[in-house]
């Protein structure tokens, strides 16, 4: 495999102006301001297939990915939106095997299915970086490394926080009656935070009373929600898997004349999200989420950074969590107790919410 250094490498182009201070990497190697040095660069060519642009938290994904593998840093970024859809991202990898880009990242819709386009790519001796989701393959060494959140860890935040919210507010746990908007079924982020509830459900004792996809979109989870509340008036949480279906459930509730808010023994619904983007946080400020876990799209610069150390040939991590924190709306439970240590819950405030970017 090619070292990165030397891949941005300079063709003796030395043009006008030896005495100029700053330098830009251009791929034509000609002068192009007067006074200015050009360097001609070799790119490493990366090969991006994104799931799609279905969430808040998605878009910020892809941004944050387009602006990391950038020309700017040595990387000419070939971008495809595969809408969702598995058998688009399929085409678009065996695209760039037919391109012989360097490296293909691929954000995976769901987990199963990779095995054969996988090996295709491994078989051109392109090394794959799996981001976000994780792919479900038998054989691990299809992929060099994934960058991503840990599912499962974001549910048991939530989760431990309601146990925590609960008791505190003096609910039983028999009076729990949740209803579960699910992401896309079978991806990594609805499998962790679906099987996280239910099986913190089984050990406090609450009620799921149903358990439905919306596939992380703001319209399909108020569709959902308004049947739901048709069949279950008695749900009092509902737990969304991700911001954009908090939105939709939240529009759902209160056109069917009911409230949202942080006190289940005033009748009032409360509402448990993740991703944490700005729309979502809003909501917290205004007490219509109660608690939003964050899943942290940034992962661009690991992305980055993971390709260069791949390129120069030194050792990298199989598997990068990146970091992320719980945001309340109230100051009911401060601090949970997360595999054995104090994991802080942050109250949201405007300082808070005016800084984020997505
Ligand atoms: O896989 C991450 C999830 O996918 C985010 O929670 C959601 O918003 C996105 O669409």
């Amino acid at each position: 495999m090619s070292n990165y250094k030397n891949k941005i490498r300079s063709f003796g182009m030395l043009l006008a102006g030896l005495a100029a201070s700053m330098f830009f990497l251009t791929s034509c190697g000609k002068e192009e301001k007067p006074g200015v040095v050009y360097y001609d660069v070799d790119y490493i060519t990366v090969g991006f297939s994104q799931v799609g642009a279905e969430s808040d938290w998605r878009v910020a994904n892809t941004e944050d990915i387009k602006n990391s593998l950038s020309r700017y840093n040595g990387i000419d970024l070939i971008f495809d939106d595969a809408q969702q859809k598995q058998d688009k991202q399929i085409l678009a990898i065996r695209k760039f095997i037919q391109q012989e880009v360097n490296y293909i990242v691929l954000a995976p819709v769901t987990e199963k299915g990779w095995d054969t386009v996988l090996k295709e790519a491994n078989e051109a001796g392109i090394p794959v970086i799996v981001v976000d989701r994780k792919v479900d393959v038998k054989d691990d060494s299809l992929f060099k490394a994934w960058v991503g959140s840990d599912f499962s860890r974001e549910s048991e935040i939530a989760c431990l926080w309601l146990k925590e919210y609960a008791d505190k507010k003096r609910v039983q746990a028999g009076d729990i009656n949740i209803v579960d908007i699910q992401g896309t079924l079978g991806a990594t982020a609805q499998i962790g935070r679906t099987s996280g509830l239910e099986s913190a459900a089984r050990k406090y004792g609450w009620n799921i009373l149903a358990s439905v996809p919306a596939d992380y979109a703001q319209s399909k989870a108020e569709e959902v929600m308004t049947d739901l509340l048709r069949k279950y008036p008695e749900v009092n949480v509902v737990y969304c898997e991700n911001d954009n279906e908090a939105l939709g459930t939240i529009d759902a509730i209160e056109k069917a004349g009911r409230k949202v808010g942080t006190d289940i023994t005033k009748g009032e619904i409360l509402i448990i999200s993740f991703d944490a983007t700005h729309a979502g946080l809003s909501r917290v400020l205004e007490k219509k989420i109660a608690l939003d876990v964050e899943c942290n799209p940034l992962q661009g610069e690991t992305i980055r950074d993971l390709i260069k150390t791949v390129d120069s040939g030194e050792e990298f991590p199989k598997y990068t969590y990146v970091e992320e924190k719980a945001f309340s709306a109230d100051e009911t439970v401060s601090s949970i107790e997360l595999s054995g240590d104090k994991y802080e819950i942050t109250l949201l405030t405007e300082e808070i919410l005016e800084e984020r970017q997505y």
